[in-house]
C-alpha cells in the first residue's frame, strides 16, 4: 500500500535552554543546532524508515535542498516536493533540561500550496492509497475533499490544533491520530476514555489513536480497543516523538499487522526517538526498532 503525505517541511532551529523562556525574560542558550523537521516530513521519514512506500507532497524555498537530499537518503519519493520563491518553513524550538519543548512556527512555503498543485499531486494516486495529513500546510479542506472523491483512505494528525481545522469535513477521515489536547478539542471533553467514546460516536467508521504522553496510547474502532503503555527511557528531546509514532502506526496498519503489535512497535519507535536530539535525525530505522523490541 502506498502512502501520500501532503505536509510541512521545516528547518528547526533548536536551542538548549534551562527552562522555557517566560514573557519579558532574556535567557542565554546552550547549544544550538539546525535540524530537518516539520510534522509532515518527520512523518514521511518515519514511514520510509519503517519500510513503507511513501510519497511526500509539499513546498520548500531555495534553501530547502537538504530535505531533498534526506528524502533520497531514506527513500521518501520527493517528486511532489516543489521549490518555490518563498522561504522554507522554519521553527524556533526551545528544549529544556527536562526534554520538554516549546515551538514557534513560521509557515513560509508550507502555506503556499495551490489547488492546482494539490490536483497535480493527487492525480498520481487513487482508491487503495492512503493520504496522510497534519495541520501545518494550507488548503486542508480542499485536499480532504478531493482525496475523498478519489476514494483514498485519509489519515489526519490534526496538529497543531487551531480554528483552521473547523473547515475540514472530519466525517471524511478514516484514521485520526490525536493527542489528548487535539482529541479534547474534537470531542469537547478532556477525559481520555470520554474522548475515545465521543469520537467513536461522532465518527463510527473511523479508527482512533489517542496518544497520552507518559501515560501511553489508546486505540479504538467500532470493534476493538487497546491500550499500549510507554517504554520508559531517559528522554533528551521529545520533538518528533508523536510523528515517529504516527509513521510507525500507519506502517503496521498498511502491512496488516495486528493493532496490539502495531501499537507496541510504534511505542518502541517513539521511545527511541526521544533519546536522540532533533526531529528527522532522531527517527529510528525499522531494524533498530525490531532489535530493541526483541531485547525488551
Ligand atoms: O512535531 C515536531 C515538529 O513540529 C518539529 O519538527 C517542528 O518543525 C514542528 O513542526
Amino acid at each position: 500500500m502506498r502512502v501520500l503525505n501532503i505536509g510541512s517541511l521545516n528547518l528547526d532551529y533548536v536551542y538548549a535552554v534551562d527552562h522555557i523562556i517566560l514573557p519579558g525574560e532574556t535567557e542565554a542558550t546552550g547549544e544550538m543546532h539546525i535540524y530537518l523537521g516539520g510534522k509532515g516530513i518527520n512523518q514521511s521519514m518515519a514511514l520510509a524508515k519503517a519500510g513503507v512506500e511513501v510519497y511526500h507532497g509539499g513546498m520548500i524555498g531555495a534553501d530547502g535542498q537538504p530535505f531533498l537530499d534526506a528524502c533520497m537518503e531514506y527513500g521518501v519519493n520527493a517528486k511532489h516536493i516543489q521549490i518555490i520563491e518563498e522561504k522554507t518553513g522554519h521553527t524556533i524550538i526551545q528544549v529544556d533540561r527536562n526534554a520538554q519543548n516549546s515551538i514557534l512556527l513560521y509557515g513560509g512555503a508550507n502555506q503556499c500550496l495551490t489547488e492546482a498543485f494539490v490536483d497535480q499531486v493527487l492525480a498520481d494516486f487513487s482508491a487503495g492509497d492512503i493520504l496522510l495529513l497534519q495541520n501545518e500546510v494550507n488548503l486542508l479542506p480542499y485536499i480532504v475533499d478531493r482525496a475523498y472523491e478519489k476514494g483514498m483512505q485519509i489519515a489526519l494528525n490534526p496538529s497543531p490544533y487551531n480554528e483552521k481545522l473547523d473547515a475540514v469535513d472530519m466525517s471524511k477521515i478514516s484514521i485520526f491520530l490525536v493527542n489528548e489536547v487535539e482529541g479534547g478539542q474534537i470531542a469537547g471533553t478532556s477525559d481520555p476514555q470520554a474522548i475515545l467514546k465521543t469520537m467513536l460516536e461522532q465518527y463510527p467508521h473511523a479508527r482512533i489513536v489517542l496518544t497520552l504522553g507518559k501515560d501511553g496510547a489508546v486505540y479504538g474502532d467500532a470493534h476493538e480497543t487497546h491500550f499500549q503503555p510507554i517504554f520508559p527511557v531517559k528522554a533528551v528531546d521529545t520533538t518528533a516523538a508523536g510523528d515517529t509514532f504516527t509513521g510507525y502506526f500507519l506502517a503496521g496498519l498498511s502491512e496488516g499487522m495486528s493493532i496490539p503489535d502495531t501499537l507496541r512497535m510504534s511505542a518502541k519507535a517513539s521511545s527511541i526517538a526521544v533519546t536522540r536530539p532533533g526531529a528527522v535525525p532522531s527517527i529510528p530505522l525499522r531494524s533498530e526498532v525490531m532489535e530493541a523490541l526483541r531485547n525488551s
